[in-house]
């Protein structure tokens, strides 16, 4: 019998974890961090506060790149390699953990309760395979371990400040408590933990169900103001910072791909993975703005947040959103991004130049993300018409809708 528990004073020894147990340890880990990522998708349009939201695209990415080095090694040991674990306890913690009461509850939950177990199981799993042997399973553990410490390091301060600045809230702390029950009654993130009896349903517990509003904490003080027409190019100083500013604004395209990844979570795990990266990279585009707006004395919190946007794409149903933007917004904001690198140049504006160059690398894989998987979306749909004739329909509503309502594409 091995022991493995998940916070075991004692490191097991090395070469003490057969093959099989190796399997369904890893299996674990890896549905773990799918559901999470799955559940931060669901949750990230509905987190007002801005570095937790931030935060929570960056776990997103992060978290992707965890299942898939998982899913790589585990198709080389098990067949199918994506397997819903067979306990249900875990089935349950995981499942529970969206209908957390609030978006801080949440947060505690799979921050300051999950992932910290589940830090502690890799390390003993580390420990206790063959380091030979089972090197690759070693190589993609000792990765996530290093981002999962660094994110606690980022986030554990965090949440610390939310809790300091706001009064005791008690259904964080039950949420919490009843997070780390279900993890207990599921013998830890190994499963190998004497099991705790799984304990009663909170009454704090909220059914989670998918925001149709993008939140923002209090610090912006514009969330729906219109678009004003931007000052014309050959005005590079007042241009150039309506363009940052507009940047800034692009969590909300980070948040419409998390409504498609949320919504579509039953397409190839190889989709999953790309709009986990195309949502992150929205993220960090929005922080460009931000970088560059600070750089330049300007307040990015004072932005217009255009709020209007998410709500007016939620009407429509995730396949249609996605290619609204990938086959809207994102291949058609190409020539104006070309010149604004020309103008940079010519403006001897390094830092601008730059930043514009790296958007355009990301956004070509996003457009290629979007021909990529399209025809795969309306299959999965059950859709029937050709992807160019959805795609050109999908365009009128864009054009008629979108683009004539002042908004212009040159955002996200
Ligand atoms: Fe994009
Ligand atoms: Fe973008």
């Amino acid at each position: 019998m091995v022991s493995l528990p998940d916070s075991s004073s004692t490191a097991p020894d090395s070469g003490s974890l057969p093959i099989d147990l190796n399997r369904r340890l890893l299996n674990r880990y890896r549905y773990l961090e799918h559901e999470i990522l799955q559940i931060l998708a669901g949750w990230m349009p509905a987190i007002g506060h801005f570095e937790t939201k931030c935060e929570a695209g960056r776990s997103i990415w992060e978290c992707a790149l965890h299942v898939n080095a998982f899913y790589l090694r585990l198709r080389e040991i098990q067949s199918p390699a994506f397997q819903r674990p067979d306990d249900p306890a875990l089935v349950r913690l995981a499942t529970e953990l969206r209908h957390a009461p609030d978006e801080h509850a949440l947060a505690g939950g799979i921050y300051r309760v999950v992932f910290p177990a589940l830090i502690q199981a890799l390390a003993n799993h580390e420990r206790a395979t063959f380091p030979n042997s089972d090197l690759p399973s070693v190589y993609a553990i000792q990765h996530a371990q290093l981002d999962l410490r660094a994110q606690q390091e980022r986030v554990l301060p965090l949440l610390a400040a939310v809790d300091a600045g706001r009064p005791a809230s008690p259904a964080s702390e039950v949420w919490e408590h009843y997070i780390r029950a279900l993890l207990d009654a599921a013998g830890g993130v190994s499963g190998l933990a004497p099991r705790a009896a799984a304990p009663a349903t909170p009454p704090e517990r909220r059914e989670f169900t998918p925001p149709r509003e993008a939140a923002r904490d209090e610090r912006f003080t514009q969330r729906g103001a219109d678009f004003a027409v931007m000052p014309p190019e050959d005005d590079y100083r007042a241009h150039t910072v309506e363009e940052f500013e507009r940047y800034s604004t692009e969590m909300l395209a980070a948040e419409t791909v998390a409504v498609v990844l949320y919504g579509l979570r039953d397409m190839p795990w190889e989709f999953q993975f790309d709009s986990a990266r195309h949502l992150y990279d929205e993220v960090r585009h929005c922080l460009m703005g931000y970088e560059w707006m600070r750089r330049n004395g300007l307040d990015p919190f004072q932005s217009p947040q255009y709020l209007q946007v998410f709500r007016w794409r939620c009407q429509f149903p995730p396949v249609m959103q996605y290619c609204m933007l990938t086959m809207g917004n994102e291949v058609h904001a190409f020539p104006y991004r070309h010149r604004r690198v020309e103008a940079h140049e010519k403006s001897g504006d390094r830092l601008s130049e730059q930043f514009v160059r790296y958007d355009i690398a990301d956004e070509t894989q996003h457009v290629r993300f979007g021909h990529r998987w399209l025809p795969e979306m309306l299959r999965h749909i059950g859709e029937t018409r050709p992807v160019d004739t959805y795609t050109a329909d999908v365009l009128k509503v864009w054009e008629s809708e979108y683009r004539t309502g002042k908004l212009p594409i040159n955002v996200e």
